[in-house]
Parts: structure tokens; C-alpha cells; sequence
């Protein structure tokens, strides 16, 4: 698709319903982004998340994502300690978690660990620019390579995980011409996220792009769909008809007994007289 020119399309899911629509509707790769931490488990960052937890997702979106190319997010903590750790947690996502391709945060820095991933044989996506994994490192959720030593640290990252394997990048929060630079500099894809036109393909939380996450909206989000207003309009509507007492509708919605069989019950329990509401209601 790089070479072709056509835009890589990447979403994250977390479930199997998300995985279906991503399948169905023409998304080239599931990332089941440890964003999961956030959107779904209500944990207040990614660090939190363990490699048990990621795994239930991620064998969830494999069962609907069949197109697509399935990549997870390597929990905070599952690569770090040594390169032999790092194997065998990939080896884990992809045998206990049935996902094809992991994504690991950082640069130079795990260079080895994501050179003995990619000999084992699981691809690696590279993520450089901003890394969620370090917000508190990084103080806060901020746009990285602004100036020219953290464009140059940012370049460095991405050449060289290329050179030890990684297939693709992504590239979070940096500015679009370094985006664009980089990608012309590299020979694997690029995917962006806050990071401009000038990638081979974009990323984005699912939940962002159908308005169903109200915390903050970084500045890079756009809302495709209100998926959240229509949410709230069906509980809304659910709560007032159950409270009001037109949901559930006994002949629309409910179940009908042979006439004959429920007098024999009602005359078995003694209780011939007694009527049901919607009896009531019809004999008015
Ligand atoms: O976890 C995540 O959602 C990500 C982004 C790049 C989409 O890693």
C-alpha cells in the first residue's frame, strides 16, 4: 500500500462488536491499543494495564477481525526488563492472544528487543514521538520534536527501529513536516497519529472518532460520528419508557400463551378469575 500510494487505514478496537465493524467496513488493521486502559477498563493511564488484561481483548478482536491486520499494543512493563522477557511476552500475545503483530513504545533504546521479536517471528510496529507508556516521564501528554534536537531524536527513533525490523511506525504528536520528512527518509510505512497528511496511513481511538470518549479532545481527534448523542438518547429513552410503562408492549414485544392451555393453568392453580393486564386492557 505504501508503494501503490494508498493511505493505510488503522482504528483501534477492543471487542468483538468493534472488530466486525472494522472487518466489515474496510479498516486495514484492528490496533487493539492498550488506549484500552483508558477507554475501556476507566483506568486512569496505560501504565496500569497488565499483560493478562490486554490478552482478553485482544482474543476478542481476533474472533471479528478477519480482514484486517491485527496488531496489539505490548503492555507497559511486558518488554522492559530484558529482551528474553520481551520474546516471551510477544510470544504470549500472539499464542494466548491470537493477534499478528505487536506495536512497542520507544527508541534507540529497545533497538535489541525489538530486533529479537522480529527474529522470532513477530513483526514489530515501531511507535515513536509521543509514547503514552512515558507521560509521566515525558511530563504530561505532549507534542514531541518541536525543536530541532527532539525532531533529530524523533528521526533517530524511527531509522533505527527500521534498521533492527520493524515493519512500520507510528508516529503520535510531532509535527506534520517531520512526519512527512521521516517518511520519505524511511522504507516501511508510517502511521500517524496527530501527525499530519504526510504519512503512508492514519490512526485513531475508536472512541474518538464516534464521540463516545467525553474526557479531554486532543487537538489531532476528529469526531466522524456522535455515536455518544445517540447513546445517550437511547438510555434516556429506555429508562422514561420502562418508568412510564410503555416498554415493554405485551403484544408487540412479549410472548403469547395458547388461550386454551392458560385457563387450564389459571383453573389447576384455582384462580380461574384472575386476569392479566393486557386480558384488562382488551376487554375494555
Ligand atoms: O493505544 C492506542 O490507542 C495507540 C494509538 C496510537 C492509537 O497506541
Amino acid at each position: 500500500m505504501r508503494r501503490s500510494g494508498t493511505p493505510i487505514t488503522m482504528l483501534t478496537a477492543y471487542d468483538f462488536p468493534t472488530a466486525r465493524a472494522l472487518d466489515s467496513h474496510g479498516v486495514d488493521i484492528a490496533l487493539v491499543g492498550d488506549s484500552l486502559a483508558q477507554v475501556c477498563l476507566g483506568l486512569p493511564s496505560t501504565t496500569r494495564l497488565t499483560l493478562d488484561e490486554m490478552l482478553h481483548h485482544t482474543r476478542a478482536v481476533a474472533r471479528g477481525a478477519v480482514h484486517p491486520l491485527i496488531v496489539a499494543d505490548m503492555p507497559f512493563g511486558s518488554y522492559h526488563a530484558s529482551s528474553d522477557d520481551a520474546v516471551r511476552s510477544a510470544v504470549r500475545m500472539v499464542q494466548d492472544g491470537h493477534v499478528e503483530a505487536v506495536k512497542l513504545e520507544g527508541g534507540p533504546e529497545i533497538a535489541p528487543t525489538v530486533r529479537r521479536i522480529s527474529q522470532v517471528g513477530v513483526p514489530v510496529m515501531a511507535h515513536v514521538g509521543l509514547m503514552p507508556q512515558r507521560h509521566t516521564a515525558l511530563s504530561g501528554y505532549r507534542v514531541q520534536g518541536r525543536d530541532a534536537v527532539g525532531a533529530r531524536a524523533v528521526l533517530d527513533g524511527a531509522l533505527a527501529l527500521q534498521e533492527v525490523g520493524a515493519f512500520s511506525v507510528v508516529l503520535e504528536a510531532i509535527p506534520h513536516r517531520l512526519a512527512e520528512y521521516i517518511t520519505a527518509r524511511l522504507s516501511i510505512p508510517t502511521i500517524g497519529i496527530g501527525a499530519g497528511p504526510g504519512t503512508s496511513g492514519q490512526v485513531l481511538v475508536w472512541d474518538d472518532v464516534m464521540s463516545r470518549w467525553h474526557g479531554k479532545k486532543p487537538k489531532f481527534v476528529r469526531r466522524f460520528v456522535d455515536v455518544g448523542s445517540e447513546e445517550r438518547r437511547g438510555v434516556q429513552s429506555y429508562v422514561g419508557a420502562v418508568r412510564d410503562g410503555s416498554f415493554p408492549n405485551a403484544e408487540v414485544e412479549g410472548y403469547e400463551m395458547d388461550g386454551g392451555e392458560w385457563e387450564n393453568f389459571l383453573e389447576q392453580m384455582g384462580d380461574s378469575g384472575w386476569r392479566s393486564t393486557a386480558d384488562r386492557v382488551r376487554e375494555r
